[in-house]
């Protein structure tokens, strides 16, 4: 019994830890977006197409830094990888 509650204490300690995680990551990516994304169309724009393929963002993202979106590299991986989520 003891051994079983260790290993139900360990695991919803990972659970809390991925998730408070994810939301770090998401708290980054979207103030990214919420700094820089929103000089020329509003944010909807954007979250309209979360979850749309890493191919199809990392050609949005590239269209729009072509257009003057003001991201450094590490900024846009970041995003891509959020939004392609
Ligand atoms: C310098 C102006 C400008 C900035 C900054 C900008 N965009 Fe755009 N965006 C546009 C224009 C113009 C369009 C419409 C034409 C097009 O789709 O190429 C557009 C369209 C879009 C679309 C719709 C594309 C489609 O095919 O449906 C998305 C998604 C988007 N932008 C995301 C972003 C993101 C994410 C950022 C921040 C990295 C950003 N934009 C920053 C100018 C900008």
């Amino acid at each position: 019994m003891k051994i079983l509650s260790s290993v139900l204490a360990f695991s919803l300690f990972i659970a809390v830890a991925a998730c408070s995680a994810n939301s770090d990551f998401e708290k980054k990516a979207t103030s990214i977006i919420n700094a820089k994304c929103v000089e020329c169309h509003s944010t909807d724009r954007t979250y309209a197409k979360k979850g749309m393929s890493p191919e199809w963002w990392k050609e949005t993202i590239k269209r729009m830094r072509s257009y003057g979106a003001p991201l450094t590299d590490q900024e846009a991986k970041t995003i891509l990888e959020y939004l392609s989520k």
